[in-house]
């Protein structure tokens, strides 16, 4: 199946039917995810964030990797750069075919951040790639647990308009890299924004978000929830079970395949919680 828009999947989805977002770091990270989703017979969004980028010491191989992983996957696969500050590292993931991007200029206060998106939205759009940022920052990112920003639905509107942007990430009680899932989401606030603002809403740091806030995230307007830490979680504790069992084990292939297989069935069923099922549109017809 060729390589489906972010947007094409998104726009899928309608509202209340969530999408699922998931970040790779390794290959295996992709393969886990699409394998996961062709198990749900869900779209799926591969991201790639800034900071894997700078792991892997550049875009351009990792990212070659994971779209092809995704021109092979069996249901439609979108490829996005998650979390980009930098315009350079947009333009080349447009370059290298990527469908959609995240520019995240949240620290910027907000006509710096208007400024900043607006020139990424006008690069991004003559080159027919859908862009996403983010208005009330999501923190965390740092190790520092920040739940306590949010977006403000009257300004969003007034974001979106001002940019042009597809989608916007929204501050709503969540918080990067939380390894328990016990965010307080502000439910009515998701309401508010959904009703304020003329683009799909983005949930990061869905990491912390227990199954059924997940779920009753998506019912209120949340449509792309993005999870990275949780499945690397999962990813690791296979890992090390194996590892643990046997002190004489070297061949890379045995642990990172039994912690690829455990991330892939965790990502099946969180497409399950998200509820991804295409409405009105099949997985054969996108
Ligand atoms: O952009 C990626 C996400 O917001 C992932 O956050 O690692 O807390 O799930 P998380
Ligand atoms: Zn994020």
């Amino acid at each position: 199946m060729p390589l489906t828009g972010t947007g094409e999947i998104v726009t899928a989805a309608g509202t209340g039917r969530g999408v699922g977002a998931f970040n790779v770091i390794q290959l295996e990270h992709a393969q886990a995810i699409v394998a996961g989703a062709e198990a749900a017979g869900s779209p799926v969004v591969l991201q790639i964030s800034e900071n894997a980028v700078r792991y892997h010491g550049g875009l351009a191989p990792v990212g070659r990797a994971v779209l092809a992983v995704a021109a092979a996957a069996a249901v439609p696969t979108a490829v996005h750069l998650d979390h980009a500050t930098s315009a350079e590292l947009v333009r080349e993931a447009v370059e290298l075919g990527f469908s959609s991007v995240m520019f995240d200029a949240s620290v910027l206060d907000y006509a710096d951040n208007v400024r900043a998106t607006a020139e990424v939205v006008a690069h991004c759009h003559a080159a027919g790639v859908w862009v996403e940022a983010e208005l009330g920052e999501v923190g965390g990112k740092d190790g520092v647990h920040a739940p306590g920003a949010r977006t403000d639905p009257a300004e969003a509107a007034a974001f979106v308009t001002a940019t042009g942007v597809d989608a916007l990430a929204v501050a709503v009680g969540t918080s990067h890299a939380m390894l328990t899932r016990d965010a307080a989401l502000d439910f009515e606030l998701i309401s508010a924004l959904r009703e304020a603002v003329p683009v799909p809403l983005v949930l990061h740091g869905s990491s912390g978000v227990a199954d059924d806030h997940l779920a009753t995230a998506v019912r209120h307007g949340m449509t792309k929830i993005n999870i990275a830490t949780h499945l690397n979680q999962v990813f690791t504790t296979a890992v090390r079970e194996v590892l643990a069992a046997d002190e004489r084990l070297v061949d890379t292939r045995r642990y990172l395949g039994a912690g690829r297989s455990a991330m892939a069935e965790e990502v099946t069923r969180l497409l399950g919680v998200l509820n991804t099922a295409p409405r009105g549109l099949s997985v054969s017809s996108l």
